[in-house]
């Protein structure tokens, strides 16, 4: 699959199968974060991986919904340092993620952190150092639905040299 079809197939999925997820390509997942623009080459994230499943079953009741990440394979809590473009940066590193699991046939879905109550609580349980935030939340797994979600068309959303 190339970087474009990764792109256009790509839907949250929250529903998976019960399939484990051969841990190198968790890692290159992992990697494909990592090499994400960020500002000024600040790199703030850190990654953590979340397999064990008492650990993501945990994470559903902190947020008081996204149940699916208690049957996920796995969940990654992206976390920032405080930079002047920690949020961008650490969205663009989550994008990523999504895609490199998309090009190995693996669902995810992306839930919120940083604006929300939760985030601390969730950074504080899985040890995360007083100074990150977490931004994110993905859980992956390979997929058991194929939603179809509407998106605005093309010609609603390109705007050609002037709004
Ligand atoms: C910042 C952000 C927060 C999200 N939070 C949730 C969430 O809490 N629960 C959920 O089921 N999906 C969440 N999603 C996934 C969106 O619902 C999903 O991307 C949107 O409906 C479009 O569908 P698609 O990803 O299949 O294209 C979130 C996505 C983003 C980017």
């Amino acid at each position: 699959m190339n970087a474009i079809q990764a792109l256009k197939s790509r839907r949250s999925i929250r529903t998976y199968a019960q399939k484990p997820v051969d841990s190198a390509i968790l890692e290159e997942i992992i990697d494909c974060a990592r090499l994400a623009p960020t500002a000024m080459n600040d790199q703030p994230w850190d990654f953590i991986v979340v397999t064990g499943r008492e650990a993501l079953r945990s994470i559903p009741p902190m947020l008081g919904h996204a149940e699916f990440i208690g049957n996920a394979a796995f969940a990654v809590l992206v976390l920032a340092r405080a930079t002047n473009y920690a949020v961008e940066d650490c969205c663009a590193a989550t994008e990523n993620m999504l895609i490199a699991a998309q090009a190995h046939g693996l669902g995810s879905c992306w839930v919120a952190g940083s604006p929300l109550p939760y985030a601390p609580v969730v950074a504080k349980a899985f040890g995360a150092p007083e100074d990150r935030k977490l931004i994110a939340i993905v859980s992956f797994g390979y997929p058991a639905e194929s939603p179809v979600v509407a998106k605005r068309a093309l010609a609603e959303v390109l705007h050609w040299e002037k709004f």
